[in-house]
């Protein structure tokens, strides 16, 4: 309690009877006690003030524990737990929601009170049954549900003793560029386990490709972004698509020597790039010798279609910044970018669309992403900006044409090659189409018109008759073309070829 020296302003007592103030108090006589309601003291020991500073200190010390005891939760959360945020636009956040879901051992009593989804959100995707393998007539579906972590807080056992608590938000009003609202998953682990992170990205990712085993990852662009195309598609074997004598072989090895050669680009500082350009007539298998090397390589096709509706310069060139890694860049219907394509479309449409030089510097400007390979691909190459075709950009111009009669053998021999064991067959067929005038203008008889069929038509025409070679050689006529030769139209049951 401090001393405190009474300065009473009311005097006690009269100030008649008061003896001359001193300057200083002298110490032999002691002032006389605080005898006021002003002084402190007295407010000190009045019960009801004391109790109330009493209740007002406790007050503040359990404000200050409770501050104190906030503050050191979050030191210890900051100093014991590890969080990791994974945005949506990480190509990670599905991998690990998936790696979430996985059916896990919960046994224990910890495990089996602490660990349970709660709540789950499914992503279902739809197929017809089969449609390459030749069934196209079912109309079946096939319909594949995978179950995701819901919104909310979850925890996990990832092994005996290590928990992951998983918390999936959307964050805020942000939103993607495909309109969707933005999400985050976040993973809270002890700092102890912090090693187990790294496991657990492993396993996602190799859970991830082991969805993709054998398959073919198609990406197209969907607003702003690069999206999964469906579900991965089986692979396409290479020796599904036929094209012309040796044309397969010389792509195959060339984008094979292209991958090899990594270093030797580097080395001298030189974009490490190469462009192939597909052209010629619809239906003769650019696209699917596409997806068939896709395949082949391992790699996902990211497709970009240049005649869409929505399609820009900026859109375009923003889209090959960030494509998919290990991805094959299909660039379909270049020829959509014309120059000064501006004027309006028959139907009135003047909408945007990519400009020839829009595509250029899409292609290989200061934008353009490095360590890629491109097809693209056209059914009217005298449409193209000579320009495109300049190393960087198109590397190798190849045209897959016509079905010629070394593609007409070779699809006949995978449609039939167990039931035409001697190849009679295939040479009457073969003849037919000769007969035809089918191949060009090669038959010596200068009666036949000269004309062409496609490989997709071919197809067509086999998979009609499944197993049955008579009708395949019967129905050979309908391979000609309607409109292939405006003067010489036979329309007589043609087989219509898909664009
Ligand atoms: N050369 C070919 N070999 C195998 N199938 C082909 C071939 N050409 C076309 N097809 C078949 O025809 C259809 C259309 O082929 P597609 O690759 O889309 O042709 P394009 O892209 O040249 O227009 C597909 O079903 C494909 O399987
Ligand atoms: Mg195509």
């Amino acid at each position: 309690m401090p001393t405190i020296t009474p300065q009473p302003t009311i005097p006690p007592f009269p100030a008649a009877a008061a003896p001359p103030p001193s300057p200083l108090p002298s110490l032999g006589q002691p002032p006389p006690p605080a005898p006021s309601i002003f002084g402190l003291d007295a407010l000190f020991h009045n019960p009801v003030f004391a109790g109330g500073i009493g209740l007002a200190g406790l007050g503040a010390a359990a404000a200050f524990g409770r501050r104190a005891l906030i503050a050191g939760a979050g030191l210890l959360r900051r100093q014991l737990l590890v969080n990791i945020e994974i945005s949506k636009r990480d190509p990670s956040y599905n991998w690990v929601l998936a790696w979430l879901a996985q059916p896990r051992d919960n046994r224990g009593f910890l495990a089996q009170r602490l660990t349970r989804l709660r709540s789950l959100s499914v992503s279902t995707t739809t197929k017809s049954l089969n449609p390459r393998l030749g069934d196209e007539g079912s109309s079946q579906t096939h319909a594949d549900f995978r179950v995701q972590p819901g919104f909310g807080r979850h925890i996990v056992r990832h092994r005996p003793g290590v928990y992951i608590a998983v918390n999936r938000e959307k964050a805020g009003t942000a939103t993607t560029a495909t309109g969707e609202p933005h999400e985050t998953l976040t993973l809270t682990l002890l700092w102890a386990h912090r090693h187990v992170l790294e496991e657990v990205f492993t396993q996602a990712h190799a859970l991830a490709q082991s969805f993709q085993q054998g398959k073919t990852v198609v990406y197209t662009a969907r607003k702003m972004e690069w999206a999964v195309l469906g579900k991965p598609r089986l692979k396409r074997p290479l020796g599904s698509v036929i094209l012309d004598r040796g044309v397969k072989e010389k792509l195959v090895a060339d984008v094979k020597e292209f991958l090899a050669a990594q270093k030797w680009y580097t080395d001298r500082g030189v974009p490490y790039r190469r462009g192939y350009l597909l052209y010629g007539p619809p239906g003769t298998g650019k696209t699917s010798f596409i997806q068939a090397l896709a395949g082949e390589l391992d790699y996902s096709v990211a497709m970009i279609n240049l005649s869409e509706v929505g399609m820009t310069d900026d859109l375009l060139a923003q889209l090959l910044t960030q494509l998919p890694e290990k991805s094959i860049l299909l660039l379909e219907d270049v020829d959509a970018a014309l120059v000064n394509r501006r004027q309006r479309d028959p139907d009135g449409y003047s909408g945007r669309t990519v400009t020839a030089s829009g595509l250029l510097n899409a292609l290989d400007g200061l934008a353009a992403g490095e360590d890629r390979i491109a097809f693209l691909t056209t059914n009217h190459i005298d449409r193209l900006d000579p320009a495109l075709i300049r190393p960087g950009r198109v590397d190798m111009m190849v045209r897959i044409g016509e079905a010629t009669r070394y593609q007409a053998a070779e699809m006949w021999d995978r449609y039939y090659g167990d039931i035409d064991e001697d190849h009679s067959g295939r040479e009457r067929f073969l003849n037919r189409l000769e007969e035809l005038g089918l191949f060009g203008g090669d038959s010596q008889d200068s009666n036949v018109p000269r004309r062409h069929t496609s490989t997709a038509a071919i197809q067509g025409l086999f998979q009609f008759n499944k197993g049955d070679m008579e009708g395949a050689i019967n129905m050979a006529e309908g391979l000609i073309p309607r409109t292939f030769e405006p003067e010489a139209p036979s329309t007589e049951g043609a087989i219509k070829s898909p664009a």
